[in-house]
């Protein structure tokens, strides 16, 4: 993907996904939102089918690594614009060798069925996307490269330190339940968070915005179900300690992992912590955190003696 390829402005966004993808697709709308400035609305692909009205503004933009997910081709079938984008980590798939504009995320072979590095590079490759349509990309081509470095970087502090994360892993493992907590560009990362470790860990997980825990599921707090906070960025750091004081005091665990900017506060309340590293550029901060809980799912399956390459019921791309 270049950035220098002319690809007009849309008006406004359509993301289609499944699973991860739909979750890579949350992500990037506050990025679609905040950096670009263009109206962006997500859908899960097989409900993407119920669209009758395809709305001749928006640019939609379907989003799949295998490129065969079989809710996806249904739900792409009657385009027809040549607008029409195709995000994909198999560009000679079904869906990457149709007619539409196709963006391969490069992510090359990935073995495990749950998607892992095609997520980090979907969002990244969507960023990318969403920096290209905003007017500062206009000032400062080169940025994105900056982007690059510091998302490898951030990447590889995480896997550096993962002793840490088994280490937290064996804890989680004897858990039957796990919240997954995190405002903003972190919800999605707490929702796929949750997704992770269900998939492969067969830990009943549930993702959700950090504040939204008080209108319901806190009900399910209570020593056998721990909470496991992502929060990187800087806003709305008093919000997030005290949903951490709410699982505190129904004697839930506390889990987070943190930037630096938050390290600090976060540590009074929290059990455990991880720190991730000082990122260049606030939008790589919550996926090189994605990785801390990829690794924490991976660990978790290996404590409890599953294999994590080959979850039960699942399949790499769903053909059905
Ligand atoms: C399956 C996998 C998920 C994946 C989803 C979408 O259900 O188990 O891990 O995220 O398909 O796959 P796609 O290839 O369309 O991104």
């Amino acid at each position: 993907y270049s950035t220098s390829k002319h690809r007009p402005r849309p008006d406004r966004l359509h993301l289609i996904g499944c699973g991860s993808s739909y979750y890579a697709a949350m992500w990037a709308k506050v990025w679609f939102e905040t950096i670009a400035k263009i109206p962006t609305k997500v859908t899960y692909g097989s409900e993407a089918i119920n669209i009758t009205l395809k709305d001749p503004k928006e640019t939609r933009i379907y989003i799949t690594q295998s490129g065969e997910t079989k809710d996806i081709i249904r739900a792409s079938h009657n385009e027809k614009s040549d607008s029409i984008f195709i995000v994909t980590n198999q560009p000679f798939s079904h869906l990457g060798s149709s007619f539409f504009n196709t963006i391969d995320i490069g992510a090359n072979i990935e073995r495990g069925v749950a998607a892992t590095k095609t997520f980090t590079l979907t969002c990244y490759a969507l960023w990318e996307l969403a920096w290209h349509w905003s007017s500062e990309s206009k000032e400062n081509e080169l940025k994105v490269l900056d982007y690059q470095d510091a998302l490898a970087e951030g990447i590889k502090h995480v896997l550096d330190r993962e002793q840490t994360v088994a280490t937290i892993a064996k804890m989680i493992a004897r858990y039957d339940n796990a919240l997954f907590l995190g405002r903003h560009w972190d919800y999605p990362i707490a929702l796929e968070g949750a997704l992770k470790l269900k998939e492969v860990s067969y830990i009943h997980a549930e993702g959700m915005p950090a504040a939204e825990m008080k209108h319901g599921p806190i009900a399910l707090v209570d020593e056998k179900t721990p909470s496991i906070f992502t929060v990187t960025g800087s806003f709305d750091i008093d919000t997030i300690i005290s949903n951490m004081r709410e699982v505190k005091s129904r004697n839930g665990k506390v889990f987070a992992v943190v930037s630096p900017v938050n390290y600090d506060r976060v540590k009074e309340v929290a059990d455990w912590t991880f720190r991730t590293c000082d990122i260049h550029g606030v939008a790589m901060e919550p996926l090189a955190a994605n990785v801390v809980l990829q690794l924490l799912a991976y660990h978790v399956a290996v404590e409890k003696g599953l294999n994590p390459d080959r979850p039960r019921n699942l399949a790499k791309s769903v053909t059905v």
